[in-house]
């Protein structure tokens, strides 16, 4: 048989890693609140569920939006053969109009540099053929989302080089780590075209400040190198002190914009990872033409752009989704974060995101990645739960590990959450303070007592135990 080529056989989609076996464990046996309580629950996948009873009724009441139906019918025509790959103008104009108000509406964007992607996934790549050649590289601050090792990297050639962020700082990105990985890449002889950031940043869920953003742009406007800034979770922030998105800040200093490139995407902020809407906004002419002749590759379905469209454009909808979707995600990360302490497990703080970036340091038998790895296989073959180990955002202090809160209902949750608990319990006591201990009973009573402080109405997880390959799901 003829060979296949190098990017074919080669490991470049990162499928073979360790991180995976937590996927394996749970796709061997899921859990189900009746069915399979004994199961492996997902923690691991970054999906915004809390709102989907507003979507619905939203859907309930525009049946004109989805077009294979009575009242769409009449739009289905026309909207099967649009090919355009610019995108319906409705479509672009709802996106930016979407990406405004998620900002607060304290920038503008244009409809005209907004190019479709494949969902965030497609428009990484994207940028990273239009900047980068085979061999060049570009920094990235730890700890990172591990789907860049593949969407930026594996069918480019590009390299991603990391800027280490310690924990003693809260993950900070600071000038000199900044200069220390520019130094590194230099060293090793690799031109660096650009710095990828992610903010609010997955795994942390905390967002970057004004004087960081600030320090970024003048960092790599110095260096004449790119800018990508991956804001996926603009909408997710939920609490104090506000989004600041690199739109704002390049409005506020000195920068050459041609440098400047926004990802967006729908995966997260309205939950639809499924539609595959993901954005490349480019403040740069070239970027966006060459960008958008590459988007035939990975264009959105005409039939999803007249959905978000029309979906996007009801302002009214829109402002109550954004309102709405943070009092969820506040209510869940509050009750989460509070059950965590109950039984002594710490957080970075956060007020951003879908997942918390969970410290279980001083469960760790030594200081080294190796007993991360075996407190994470406890957790998922014992405690049944598939949270992802630090390691595999490539943090560089062993013992974090980020867990998913958004992604499954109420009840789920609270097993879940039950598990940990017995888990500390038995195996650490002494990380529960004694007069914790003694009160654990009344402990119990008052859990359910403020649950009702914290639950989302009636949410129903979607996750029947589907099987699902590890290889779809990397993105998460
Ligand atoms: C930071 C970040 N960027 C990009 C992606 C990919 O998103 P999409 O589903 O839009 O391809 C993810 C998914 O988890 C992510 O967390």
């Amino acid at each position: 048989m003829a060979g296949m080529s190098k990017i074919a056989t080669g490991n470049g989609h990162g499928e073979n890693s360790a991180y995976f076996d937590g996927w394996k464990a749970f796709e061997k046996n899921p859990f189900h609140l009746t069915d399979r309580r004994d199961g492996v629950i997902q923690m691991g996948l970054a999906e915004n569920l809390l709102c989907f009873d507003f979507i619905g009724k939203w859907l309930m009441e525009h049946p004109e939006a989805s077009l294979c139906n009575g009242e769409g019918v009449s739009k289905f025509k026309e909207t099967a053969l649009f090919q355009d790959y610019h995108g319906m103008p409705e479509f672009r104009r709802a996106v930016a109009n979407f990406m405004a108000k998620v900002r607060g509406d304290r920038v503008e964007f244009d409809p005209d540099r907004i190019v479709m992607s494949g969902g965030a996934t497609g428009a990484h790549e994207m940028v990273a053929f239009c900047l980068a050649d085979p061999g060049e590289a570009i920094l990235v601050p730890t700890p990172y989302y591990p789907g860049f090792d593949r969407d930026l990297r594996w069918r480019t050639g590009v390299e991603l080089v990391p800027v280490i962020c310690e924990s003693s700082n809260n993950f900070k990105i600071t000038r000199n780590a900044l200069e220390a990985a520019y130094g590194k890449a230099q060293e090793a002889n690799l031109r660096v075209k650009g710095l990828l950031i992610t903010n609010p940043s997955n795994p942390l869920g905390t967002i970057l400040d004004r004087e960081t953003l600030k320090s970024i742009v003048s960092f790599i406007n110095e260096k004449n190198i790119h800018l990508i800034g991956d804001e996926i979770y603009a909408a997710t922030v939920f609490m104090e002190p506000e989004f600041v998105s690199i739109s704002e800040i390049i409005e506020e200093v000195e920068c050459n914009r041609d440098l400047i490139h926004i990802v967006y995407s729908l995966s997260k902020d309205m939950g639809f990872p499924g539609f595959r809407v993901g954005i490349v906004y480019s403040y740069n002419d070239a970027v966006v033409s060459c960008a958008r002749k590459m988007s035939s590759f990975g264009l959105v379905s005409s039939q999803t752009q007249h959905l978000i469209a029309s979906m996007l454009s009801d302002d009214g909808f829109v402002d109550n989704f954004i309102v709405k979707s943070k009092e969820q995600l506040l209510k869940r990360h509050k009750y989460f974060t509070w059950r965590l302490s109950q039984v002594g497990i710490g957080s970075l703080k956060s007020n951003a995101g879908l997942f918390i970036w969970m410290d279980l340091r001083k469960l760790l038998k030594e200081k080294t990645f190796e007993a991360e790895m075996d407190l994470w296989q406890v957790i998922i073959h014992e405690v049944k739960l598939n949270v992802s180990p630090g390691s595999s955002f490539h943090c560089h202090e062993p013992g974090w590990f980020r867990v998913c809160f958004a992604n499954m209902d109420d009840n789920t949750m609270d097993v879940a959450l039950s598990r940990i608990r017995t888990f500390m319990l038995n195996n650490n006591e002494a990380v529960v303070p004694p007069n914790k201990l003694c009160r654990r009973s009344s402990l119990k009573l008052s859990f359910s007592r403020r649950k009702d402080d914290f639950m989302s109405p009636g949410i129903m997880s979607p996750h029947s135990p589907l099987p699902q390959s590890p290889l779809v799901r990397t993105r998460t």
